[in-house]
């Protein structure tokens, strides 16, 4: 077990912009299994290496309720999206105890490498390929309350700022 820290919303390094991943090599394969291992203990569905500070284009899924069904995307590209779309609830481990409906293509093709530096491509719907959606948005710098009203942006900013303070003092 090797869990990794999580930053937490208005982190600024939140909005960076991941770099294409070079090679498959250990160090990817440590780092994917690392967020696996964080995102199973924080009971997520996702977790882009932007999360953990980490800013190259990998993201881990599991979807499924037996939480054993790992998914490892390196280099991400969405290759075609569904015009119909969906407007569902969603959280973010970046932003704890948040939701809200996001607009999202109801499908997606995603062609990715996979830990052994393979090219796969994925045909997927529902909530996969939201999850899938979300994370995407990660490498690129974008979580998912900068869907919201800049209202509802800023409550949330705010409550993200007082849960800090109050971790910090206990
Ligand atoms: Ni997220």
């Amino acid at each position: 077990m090797n869990p990794l820290t999580i930053l937490r919303y208005p982190d600024p390094r939140l909005h960076t912009v991941a770099k294409s991943v070079v090679s498959v090599d250990a160090r990817m394969r440590k780092l994917a299994n690392d967020m696996l291992d964080t995102m199973y203990e924080a009971a997520g569905i996702g977790l882009a290496a932007t999360q953990v500070d980490i800013h190259e284009r990998l993201v881990v899924i599991d979807v499924s309720e037996s939480r054993d069904q790992p998914l490892v995307l390196i280099n991400p590209e969405i290759i075609w999206a569904s015009e119909e779309t969906r407007v569902g609830e969603e959280g973010c481990l970046s932003v704890p105890g948040i939701y809200d409906g996001v607009e999202r293509a109801m499908a997606v093709k995603v062609q990715a490498l996979d830990l052994d530096g393979k090219r796969q491509v994925h045909e997927v719907e529902g909530m996969l390929a939201v999850c899938i959606q979300h994370e995407m948005d990660h490498l690129l710098g974008k979580v998912f309350v900068e869907y919201l009203s800049p209202l509802k942006r800023n409550r949330i900013k705010t409550k993200m700022i007082k849960l800090k303070k109050d971790e910090e003092r206990d």
